[in-house]
């Protein structure tokens, strides 16, 4: 009863700040910036939209159009979210078939956009164009997500000089990605989550993991279905304090089990699955402390003691699946 009443005033305040707010009519909308609204609408010229997804695209208020949102002091456009609501995902496809697909060209008037943090043109339909070079001059990127767009080609090394980025996802299994080397990830120092299923990294050579281990913030690390091989073997010291998700899955690696992975308190999400491993599962997962999963399915010969590897803290775990033998 109390709850309720404390719950009901609290409202009420909120609902009479708000309603200051709202009932000066001109502040509902954000002014979007002139010159912002004019590089959308370039931008957008350059799309193919059959299903007219973008009609909220037109006047003045660009702040309100689908998937746009502004910085609410100075009008200036801080996200674009275009990422297709409907796609109809098909394993057996190698494409995938969208409802509410884009396509077209991705005009460089994005660059004029200087405030933008979020770019979403996730689940798309580019026809094969590649990843345009231009987005590498984009500073303010904190998200950028072109997973299963349509795009193929290289993936632009300058990508790299997104030193503010902190999400980078270009996820695309069965479509035609690459990258040649991963040096340039090394400049995405703010990088939190790093998506690249799927992509064709077997150019990358041995060193991926040590470009990756100089990120100070990275927490989670996609690199399912990639085609990397050699070794993951030791790594004399491990900077991954904050890492949480690692997915490695699918891959052929052909090496023995990696150790550190253990000296991770942080991890919580672990996919070796299916991916070449060998040796003795190292006893430390079973002490990890916020260990949510773990799958190791799949490798050929992995061995451990299951008695003793079930032991300790695994009580509370859950989903975890062995390649036990
Ligand atoms: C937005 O622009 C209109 C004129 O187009 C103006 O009357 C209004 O005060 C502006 N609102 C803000 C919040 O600047
Ligand atoms: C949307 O996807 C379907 C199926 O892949 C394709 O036939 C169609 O051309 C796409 N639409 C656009 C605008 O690209
Ligand atoms: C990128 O977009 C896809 C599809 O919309 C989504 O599933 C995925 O979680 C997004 N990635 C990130 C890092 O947010
Ligand atoms: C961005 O990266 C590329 C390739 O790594 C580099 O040549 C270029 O000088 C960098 N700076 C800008 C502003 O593009
Ligand atoms: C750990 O990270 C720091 C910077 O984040 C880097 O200078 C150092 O070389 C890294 N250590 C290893 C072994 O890669
Ligand atoms: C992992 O931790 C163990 C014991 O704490 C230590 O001996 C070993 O050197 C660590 N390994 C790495 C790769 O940091
Ligand atoms: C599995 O490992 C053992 C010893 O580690 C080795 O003798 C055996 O040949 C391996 N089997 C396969 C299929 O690799």
């Amino acid at each position: 009863m109390g709850k309720v009443s404390i719950l009901g005033l609290v409202l009420a305040v909120l609902g009479v700040l708000a309603g200051e707010f709202v009932c000066n009519g001109d502040t509902l909308y954000i002014n979007c910036s002139l010159s912002d609204r004019k590089s959308l609408t370039d931008f957008k010229h350059g799309l193919e939209d059959p299903e007219n997804r973008l009609s909220s695209w037109k006047g003045t208020h660009c702040c309100q159009w689908r998937g746009i949102s502004c910085d609410n002091t100075n009008g200036a456009v801080i996200s674009v979210d275009l990422h297709n609501p409907y796609p109809v995902s098909s394993a057996e496809s190698s494409t995938r078939y969208g409802y509410w697909n884009l396509s077209g060209e991705i005009r460089p008037s994005l660059l004029k956009l200087k405030s933008l943090q979020h770019l979403d043109l996730s689940l798309n339909t580019f026809n094969n164009i590649p990843i345009p070079t231009f987005l590498g001059s984009m500073r303010s990127l904190r998200y950028l997500n072109l997973s299963e767009a349509g795009f193929s080609g290289a993936v632009p090394l300058n990508l790299g000089n997104l030193s503010s980025l902190e999400f980078l996802d270009v996820s695309s299994p069965f479509s035609g990605l690459a990258v040649s080397s991963l040096e340039w990830v090394r400049g995405l120092v703010s990088l939190k989550h790093l998506a690249i299923n799927g992509v064709d990294l077997s150019m990358v050579g041995s060193n991926w993991l040590g470009v990756l281990n100089v990120l100070p913030h990275l927490a989670e690390i996609h690199l399912s279905g990639c085609g990397l091989s050699g070794s993951v073997l030791s790594h004399s010291s491990v900077n991954f304090t904050s890492l949480s998700v690692i997915d490695l899955s699918l891959n052929h690696f052909d090496s023995i089990f990696p150790d550190w992975l253990v000296n991770i308190s942080s991890l919580s999400y672990v996919d070796l699955s299916n991916c070449g491993l060998y040796g003795r599962i190292p006893l430390g997962f079973s002490e990890l402390p916020s260990l949510q999963y773990l799958s190791l399915a799949m490798n050929d010969n992995l061995s451990a003691s299951c008695s003793q590897l079930f032991q300790g803290s695994w009580k509370k775990n859950r989903g975890s699946q062995f390649g036990c033998k």
